[in-house]
């Protein structure tokens, strides 16, 4: 298995060399590669979904389900709901009806995160 790492490791740099634009035009750098900023966003969608759904796994879960659909205390299948972003962070900052406000306890950053993982419920 090591070894198998090792070989493929050995393997990229030869490429890698090959293709280095650096040895046929010492003069020219390299460009910066265009996906990576694209890259590093994706990252960090995926981070903040990932903290969405542990904010709903702590917060949400008892009145929406784990999918959102539970319609516990009167919650609104989540599933069906056509509020994008903001009218998420809205209702989930102030409130509504039997649903609790959270303005008080979690974060605006927080509050964002839960509802762009609630718009992933299906
Ligand atoms: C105590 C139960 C309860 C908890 C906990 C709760 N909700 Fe709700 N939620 C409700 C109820 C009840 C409604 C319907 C409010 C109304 O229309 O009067 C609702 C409505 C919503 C809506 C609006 C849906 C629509 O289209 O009208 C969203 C979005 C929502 N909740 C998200 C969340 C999120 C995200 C959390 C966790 C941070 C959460 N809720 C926690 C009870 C709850």
């Amino acid at each position: 298995m090591r070894q198998l790492a090792l070989g493929g490791f050995f393997l990229s740099v030869a490429a890698c060399q090959s293709a280095d634009p650096i040895q046929s035009a010492p003069a020219a750098l390299p460009e910066p590669d265009p996906a990576a900023p694209a890259a590093i966003l994706g990252t960090l969608e995926t981070d903040a979904l990932a903290a969405g759904q542990a904010i709903f796994a702590e917060r949400c879960v008892v009145c929406h389900g784990p999918d959102g659909k539970l319609g516990n205390n009167g919650a609104r299948d989540l599933t069906k709901s056509n509020l994008n972003t903001n009218g998420r962070v809205y209702i989930v900052t102030k409130g509504m009806g039997k649903m609790p406000a959270f303005k008080d306890s979690l974060t605006e950053e927080e509050i964002e995160q839960v509802a762009a993982y609630s718009l992933t419920l299906r």
